[in-house]
């Protein structure tokens, strides 16, 4: 099982801080959190001029490129001994040995010290103009209160607490608190089922839940306390569930259950960083919570969605709020386009300075209206690649340096201390430009994963295996004449539906838990607006007489519940058999191939059992559609 922020406490207590320099040095790009503030001579990085040289400097001289940053721009309560002792032909990732900081400390104690009354989050709630704000001071009081909390209810350094709340404060402020206290989050998702939630917290091992009584999204409420309720018939580990009120309405609680309070909030003036990302998700994580803060910037958080109560929604909130810098995902936008200018022309733009992209691919029709119509053609749009393995963004345009062009679409260039490399089938690496392979790492950075938890071995078996000595990032990637890179999409059986991602073999075990159902394969295709679609392969048990629409809608209903609404199929196609390999693998690669249509690409057949599977298959799509 993934979990999107398996951590253990000392990956709380010190990664995090050290994969927010990332976002430091590049997404808040030209407001307070610039890039200028990092000096290399400060840093004893003396003779370093213009960022095409520090970058340099950053992959050629690694180790005393990140010394110096992580002395230079974070608090260590003990200094670390050894920069790094990594190996990428072993998985082995070892930073800043014998070094020891805390993370909430970092992101709050240093800021309070100077600046107490600065914003650190302002809360875009559901309701339009009824945002709250909260200073650093608040948001530390906030922290040390539930922190205190946890630690009376027995939570101690080791321990690891589920978060399941929407994106607010006191969300934020849970996650700094278990930091603060050596536990480690695992925050998971709001939209995700009972079932997905029990089974995150199982992995987890958790023994605490912290949620909401209701959520309150795009209008419509949901009942998270009710499903925590469900998770837990099967999460015997949980001995407290946190219950704190986001609506008024009264939930039943149990011996289990303990009320937790709200705190007070008040207004000041500061810079903003608007990433509307979900908390649930890693840019949630490194671009809402600890990057802008370990920053001293302030940060929104959205509860809503971006066409409620209209498609004005975001720029409304960025007329409101001030944001000077925008970080959103393609799906929306291609949402968004779909309305019209009218919606974005209605409010005053003029305090963005970067809008940022993240999570998928943008096609050129999407960025070109993000720069020409949202960002009034003077705001950079910096397409961001990374992922929740890599912890902050890894390829990135630089908007900051006078020199450096943007080219539309495009991630472009590896960002400080990221050395990527292209893979061909074979495992070797392609040095020519203008070509495409497997999307690679040659070295390590501080920000990167170190393990999944509990489960070290799938760690190197995923990320290292593929080709040896290098982190595999499971993507697929073009560079250009120039060098530049353009992200193509994953290469393995993972998709990416809104940006979220989901693993296919996910969704195939629901939709196998139906008795109906003897096997099932699911693919993505290119969906216009979500960016990448469900499509489910389904064949049916021998003798079973049902009418597809009914079951459609039945395996639908299951994926819904048992994951999330994103995760259900918008295409089921009910088929004899699935092609298969005579080793029995079902051959995913040519399902994909049918379901973009693109049957000069089926390629090489020759290890199918029964070719006549693949006609059946092609025959069937045809007429789905
Ligand atoms: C995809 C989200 C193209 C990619 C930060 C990656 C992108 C996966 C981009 C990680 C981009 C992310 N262009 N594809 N700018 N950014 N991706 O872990 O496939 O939720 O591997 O982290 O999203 O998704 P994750």
């Amino acid at each position: 099982m993934w979990l999107p922020c398996g951590c253990t406490s000392k990956y709380v207590a010190s990664s995090f801080a050290r994969r927010t320099l990332a976002s430091y040095l590049h997404v808040s790009g030209r407001s307070r959190c610039n890039v200028a503030a990092f000096m290399p001579e400060a840093a004893g990085l003396e003779g370093v001029s213009g960022r095409a040289a520090l970058r340099e400097l950053s992959v050629s001289n690694s180790e005393s490129f990140w010394a110096a940053v992580a002395r230079h721009r974070l608090c260590w309560s003990t200094p670390f001994h050894t920069v790094q002792d990594c190996d990428l032909s072993r998985g082995k990732i070892k930073w800043f040995e014998g070094g020891k900081l805390n993370v909430s400390v970092n992101c709050l104690d240093r800021h309070v010290h100077t600046c107490p009354e600065r914003v650190a989050l302002i809360w875009e709630r559901d309701e339009r103009g009824s945002e709250m704000k909260y200073t650093y001071g608040e948001l530390l009081e906030m922290t040390c209160r539930l922190g205190n909390l946890l630690r009376r209810h027995g939570v101690k350094r080791g321990d690891c607490v589920t978060i399941y709340m929407p994106t607010c404060p006191l969300a934020v402020a849970s996650m700094l608190a278990c930091a603060r206290i050596g536990a480690a989050h695992n925050v998971v998702f709001a939209g995700f089922s009972a079932d997905a939630l029990a089974e995150r917290i199982r992995d987890a091992q958790s023994s605490t839940v912290i949620t909401v009584n209701q959520g309150v999204r795009g209008g419509k409420v949901t009942e998270l306390k009710k499903t925590v309720d469900t998770a837990m018939q099967s999460c015997p580990t949980v001995k407290q569930v946190f219950v704190a009120m986001r609506t008024d309405n009264p939930v039943t609680m149990t011996a289990r259950d303990i009320a937790m309070e709200e705190y007070v909030f008040s207004y000041h003036d500061g810079d903003v960083f608007g990433c509307v990302a979900d908390i649930g998700w890693i840019t949630g994580h490194s671009y809402v919570v600890y990057g802008p803060l370990a920053n001293g910037a302030t940060t929104v958080l959205f509860e809503s969605t971006p066409i409620y109560p209209d498609p004005g929604r975001y720029w409304d909130m960025v007329e409101r709020l001030k944001i000077n810098q925008f970080y959103g995902a393609p799906t929306a936008i291609r949402l968004l386009l779909k309305y019209g200018d009218q919606w974005v022309n209605k409010y005053d733009r003029s305090t963005l300075k970067t809008l940022g992209s993240v999570g998928e691919p943008i096609n050129t029709e999407a960025w070109e209206w993000y720069h020409r119509v949202v960002g009034d053609g003077r705001c950079p749009v910096v397409d961001t690649w990374w992922q929740t393995e890599t912890g902050g963004i890894c390829i990135a345009p630089r908007p900051s340096d006078p020199d450096a062009e943007i080219v539309p679409g495009m991630a472009m260039r590896p960002f400080f201390g990221i050395n990527p490399v292209l893979m061909d089938t074979e495992g070797e690496v392609l040095t020519s430009n203008n070509t495409s392979g497997a999307l690679c790492m040659a070295q390590p950075w501080p920000g990167m994963a170190r393990t999944i938890h509990n489960n070290h071995q799938r760690f190197i078996d995923t990320y290292f295996q593929p080709y040896p000595g290098y982190f595999f990032t499971g993507d697929g990637a073009y560079r250009s004449e120039e060098g530049y890179y353009q992200i193509t999409g994953r290469l393995d059986d993972v998709i990416n539906v809104s940006g979220h991602r989901i693993g296919t073999a996910e969704i195939e075990d629901v939709v196998n838990q139906c008795p109906a159902v003897a096997e099932s394969a699911v693919v993505g295709y290119t969906h216009s607006i979500k960016g990448q679609g469900v499509y489910a392969f389904v064949v049916l048990k021998k003798g079973i007489d049902v009418q597809e629409a009914d079951l459609s809608r039945q395996l639908n209903g299951m994926v819904s519940e048992k994951i999330a609404k994103y995760a259900s199929p918008d295409f089921i196609q009910f088929a004899k058999r699935l092609p298969k390999t005579r080793s029995g693998k079902i051959m995913r690669r040519v399902l994909r191939k049918v379901v973009e249509s693109d049957l000069e690409g089926l390629g090489d057949l020759s290890t199918l059992d029964d070719p006549a599977a693949v006609q059946e298959i092609i025959q069937g799509h045809e007429k789905l559609l």
